[in-house]
């Protein structure tokens, strides 16, 4: 099938039609900017960009960076708090005007990974991380996904963590890598005490940077590196379309 996949992040929305059989973008992605916190019509306007900058009639999938139950926004992470609540699905349907299936950013970004890239054919549990603005999360276990597991605001020191190990906190405070990997493994500490993964996948946009800190990682579960970066956003938001029919 052919799906434009779409992923919203923080600061930019990037999309680029996927071939969802081989996990392959049809064309270079496009990338528009939004402001941050992003207001609904922002977004909205920058979805609309990205399927006209393709000519786009057929479905599309995107990544949103919240819950999504069904077709409805659930709590925000980074974006802006005026998505809460909303139809999401309805809001890109009317954008777009191409019929809309919207997921987790990084639950779509696991289907991704476990179909293509470093999840492919483990069935035992796997924990996705994605590192960016936020921390998101994906949880699968014999190739199921978990929805809207959103292991980023588990708390640490009264704050969600990441706010304490996201890529944006490495940025903000000028971390050395070192330093970023000693807090991610106060994380991936608490991550397998609850959950026991057999395998984490580091994803978002530090997993091109893997040789930089992968080093010093410590965890008891295999550690590796998202495989398709992040492009794993956008084939994970055309994914979507077949999860969303099991
Ligand atoms: C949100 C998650 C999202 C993650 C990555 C978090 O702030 O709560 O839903 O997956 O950021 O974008």
């Amino acid at each position: 099938m052919k799906i434009l996949g779409i992923d919203i992040g923080g600061s930019a929305f990037k999309g680029a039609p996927v071939d969802t059989k081989t996990g392959k973008l049809l064309a270079e992605r496009h990338r528009v900017e939004v402001a941050s916190p992003c207001t609904t019509a922002q977004g909205v306007a920058a979805a609309r960009e990205i399927a006209r900058h393709f000519n786009w009639k057929g479905p599309v999938g995107l990544g949103f960076p919240g819950i999504v139950v069904g077709d409805k926004i659930g709590a925000v992470g980074n974006l802006g708090d005026n998505w809460v609540n909303q139809n999401g699905a309805a809001l890109f349907r009317r954008a777009t005007r191409c019929p809309v299936k919207l997921y987790n950013d990084a639950d779509a970004a696991g289907l991704a990974e476990m179909k293509f890239g470093a999840g492919r054919g483990n069935q035992g549990s796997v924990l996705m991380l994605t590192f960016g603005t936020g921390i998101g999360s994906a949880l699968f276990y014999r190739g199921q996904l978990f929805p809207n597991a959103e292991m980023g605001w588990v708390p640490w020191r009264g704050k969600p963590f990441e706010r304490f190990a996201s890529a944006a906190v490495r940025k903000r405070l000028d971390l050395s890598w070192e330093e970023w990997a000693v807090r991610v493994n106060t994380y991936l500490a608490v991550m397998e005490r609850i959950l026991s993964p057999d395998l984490i996948i580091i994803g978002g946009g530090v997993s091109k940077k893997s040789d930089e800190f992968l080093k010093f990682i410590k965890a008891h579960a295999k550690v590796v590196p998202a495989k398709m970066h992040n492009e794993a956003g956008i084939v994970g938001a055309a994914l979507a379309w077949e999860h969303a029919g099991k």
